[in-house]
């Protein structure tokens, strides 16, 4: 295990990847973990991120100084080299300028940090403090021009400190830097692996679960699909997966989940048509964030309603994973978003939680689902919004506009992957104004719905930027809808990146 101490910075996240991405398990803690939950975890080297403080400030963020005569090894990052530097005695100083951005630093390149990296490369830079004074025991092992320590190292006690972001993909060398802190400095394995993890997991919740029973809230995205599974390899028939159908799917969707669940893995699966009670509830309700309250919380009902119907169920499955649990868990990082999914299920349901990807990131779930004989469309799938195409039609939702919707989406869909588009846009989709245009058809005048057409890329969804589809696919898309689907005589394009847009329209 590799304990990564968060003091705030934006690319903790990518650090515990990084690592993982070796071979080595890694797991992030907040900077208030105590130095006896340290000890008890008993990891074999510790990483110090950056973070937006500067360690001189009074309530600047620290860790136990005992951390530091623990006999492991430590890499503090940025604000992580900087509080080493200034726990240990060294001398931390604001520069004049900033130094921010992709910065030529020359390395010592017979440190065990540096093995294999040229005397000169590119990393990335984003700091205003420095370190001025290099604390007893340590020597310097880089620097750049702005900067006369660019990175430190206690080579005894082997605490190493870099001033760069090598976690970053913009740093050139930064992967190995990485690389070799784990392997040369703290002679790591790396022989962590996802089938290692899935064995190991599936064990545990064999022995949680024993012969009780679990329900779990099925809705064909990536993470419910791959924890349901994963669930059902250790327990089997002991699981029972409902899926609410609320009307609001693409075109395809139940079916492609009852395949999947149900024919393919052989699952216990109920399969809820509750489309009328949706439709009622939203009936003449335009406000998208009504619309979105009611679907969370009927969905929450119908669940209810199925799962009191199976006797003797103790657990409930749910598909958490680890950008939920850091961004809502360490305190140290701002919460980006409330998750508004309509599988939130409220904590006051008697049951006791499994979440078996609560330790992954998105692409690794997406590898346990490939390992556990998930389909690649499944596996890859786009995001898709808890409440579905009801925040597609803006306005009201009636049968009418959704089944207009579905039919144009799907050509979306369709067009785009016939381009071989679909891995490279992030989402993309159709959506269905609350607009009618007049348009010309044969002979005849027509006044009929417009479809917009919103495709976009992105990380994480927190800023998008729209992607630009050749025109010829457009040009197919437009035709084909405007042919095809009844209701509509027009499409456009939205090109608008967010912010200031969203993704969504509602
Ligand atoms: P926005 O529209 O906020 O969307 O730019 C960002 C990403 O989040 C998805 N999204 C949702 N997902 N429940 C969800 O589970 C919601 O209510 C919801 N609203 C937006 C959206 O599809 C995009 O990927």
């Amino acid at each position: 295990l590799v304990l990564i101490i968060d003091f705030g910075g934006q690319y903790n996240q990518l650090i515990a990847r990084r690592v993982r991405e070796c071979g080595v398990y890694s797991e992030i803690v907040p900077y208030t973990v105590t130095i006896e939950d340290i000890k008890r975890k008993n990891p074999s080297a510790i990483i110090f991120t950056g973070g937006p403080n500067s360690v001189y400030e009074d309530g600047a963020p620290r860790v136990d100084r005992e951390i530091f005569e623990l006999n492991i090894p430590i890499l503090g990052i940025c604000y992580g080299m900087q509080l080493t530097a200034f726990m240990l005695g060294g001398e931390v100083k604001k520069a004049d300028k900033r130094e921010y951005g992709n910065t030529t630093v020359v390395v010592d390149s017979n440190n065990d940090l540096f093995k294999n990296i040229p005397k000169e490369s590119t990393m990335w830079m984003s700091h205003t403090d420095y370190v001025a004074n290099l604390p007893e025991g340590f020597v310097n092992i880089a620097y750049t021009d702005s900067c006369i320590n660019a990175a430190m190292a206690n080579i005894d006690k082997k605490i190493y400190g870099v001033q760069f972001h090598p976690e970053v993909k913009h740093s050139q060398y930064g992967f190995d830097v990485i690389k070799n802190f784990l392997f040369n400095v703290c002679n790591l394995k790396g022989d962590w692996t996802m089938s290692s993890f899935i064995d190991e997991k599936i064990e545990e919740i064999k022995r949680t679960v024993g012969d009780k029973k679990a329900i779990c809230a099925l809705s064909g995205g990536v993470d419910s699909s791959v924890a349901a599974l994963m669930v059902h390899k250790a327990i089997g028939k002991n699981l029972t997966c409902i899926f609410v159908d609320h009307g609001l799917l693409r075109k395809g969707e139940a079916e492609e989940v009852y395949n999947t669940f149900k024919e393919k893995f052989d699952m216990n699966l109920i399969m809820v048509d509750a489309k009328d009670r949706f439709l009622g509830k939203l009936k003449g309700v335009t406000d998208p964030e009504r619309k979105r309250k009611i679907i969370g919380e009927e969905f929450i009902r119908v669940f209810e309603d199925e799962a009191n119907r199976i006797e003797g169920a103790e657990f409930l499955v749910q598909g958490t994973i680890y950008p939920d649990v850091v961004e809502s868990g360490t305190g140290t990082s701002a919460v980006i978003k409330s998750h508004h999914n309509v599988g939130g299920l409220p904590e006051d349901m008697k049951f006791k939680l499994i979440e078996p990807l609560r330790e992954l990131f998105k692409d690794e779930v997406r590898e346990v689902g490939r390992q556990l004989g998930l389909a690649e469309e499944l596996v890859s799938r786009q995001p898709f919004p808890g409440p579905g195409l009801a925040i597609r039609v803006l306005g009201e939702v009636t049968e009418e506009k959704l089944s207009i919707l579905k039919e144009a989406d799907y050509i979306v869909r369709d067009e785009i992957k016939k381009a071989g588009l679909d891995k490279e846009i992030w989402q993309y989709f159709a959506v269905l104004p609350d607009v009618k245009s007049v348009g010309v058809m044969g002979d005849e005048r027509t006044y009929s719905h417009l479809i917009a057409i919103r495709a976009v890329e992105s990380v994480d969804g927190m800023t998008s930027d729209w992607f630009k589809i050749p025109y010829e696919v457009l040009d197919k898309i437009s035709r084909r809808i405007v042919n095809e689907v009844k209701g509509v005589n027009r499409i456009v394009y939205d090109i608008t990146s967010k912010p200031p847009a969203t993704i969504e329209w509602e």
